[in-house]
């Protein structure tokens, strides 16, 4: 395989910020919020794809228009660009693992690596070194990750810190606050009037946020509210328009 930075645009799916290969993204959203169906639509993007699936989910391997392997080395496979890895369970370890280390291990630059459930990978699977090395020094790789997980708490501090991308579903507390304190103060306001399916965008370059929802009848992302940290006083009301 070429080592050199693959072609990034796949399809034209208008995002409210620029992702660029090598930017980081994190996904927050309880249970049933529709992360995994937020995540698969975002993804469409990308066309070196590798999705870490580690639990039974009913998001097939069309969803997210991917080739369903169950081992890494599958990978090697030159027929396909996107993959869903869905190891079995006793081997959802090894077979991970190797999966997030091969961008180093075959010094292959561009892929995308999407994690569906953060917080199992790495307390369950015990891979929290890997996924904060990609974090942290995968931009120079052209390495974009991807991380989903149901609550801001308990994963590693460097995946909420390095991504430039944080979108988030309704949250409120403990979660809101740890949300906030890695993003800005006054998404704490935001997450706790969100909508069901509702979701905030927070890009961290200019700290802006963009507030919308996915309409699965169009599959296309629909602005709610949008504005700049700035014009939201803390504390107060936002004019949040659904
Ligand atoms: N934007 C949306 N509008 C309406 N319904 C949605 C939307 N997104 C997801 N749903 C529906 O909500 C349900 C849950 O979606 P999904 O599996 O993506 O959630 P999840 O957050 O990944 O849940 P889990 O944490 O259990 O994996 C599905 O039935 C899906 O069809
Ligand atoms: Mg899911």
């Amino acid at each position: 395989m070429a080592s050199s930075p693959r072609a990034q645009q796949r399809s034209s799916l208008w995002l409210p910020f620029t992702w660029q290969q090598g930017e980081h993204l994190s996904l927050i959203g309880e249970t049933g919020t529709g992360k995994s169906t937020l995540m698969a639509a975002l993804l469409s993007q990308w066309s070196y794809l590798i999705v870490l699936q580690t639990k039974a989910d009913k998001l097939t391997a069309a969803d997210y228009s991917a080739h369903l392997i169950k081992r890494a080395q599958q990978l090697d496979d030159t027929h396909y660009s996107r993959f869903l890895l869905r190891p079995a369970y006793r081997e959802q370890r090894r077979e991970v693992a190797i999966a997030l280390d091969r961008p180093w291990k075959h010094n292959e630059k561009g892929w995308t690596i999407a994690v569906d459930e953060e917080f199992y990978v790495e307390d369950n699977l015990r891979l929290g070194g890997l996924i904060e090395r990609n974090f942290t020094q995968g931009r120079s790789h052209f390495l974009t990750n991807v991380a989903g997980m149901q609550r801001p708490s308990g994963i590693t501090r460097f995946v909420m810190s390095q991504s430039t991308h944080v979108v988030s579903f309704g949250m409120e507390g403990r979660d809101a606050k740890v949300l906030s304190e890695a993003t800005t103060a006054s998404i704490q306001d935001v997450v706790d009037q969100l909508g069901r399916h509702e979701f905030v965008w927070f890009y961290r370059p200019t700290r802006s946020m963009w507030i919308g929802r996915l309409d699965l009848k169009t599959g296309r992302l629909i602005e709610t509210a949008r504005f700049a940290p700035e014009r939201v006083g803390r504390g107060a009301p936002l004019p949040l328009q659904r």
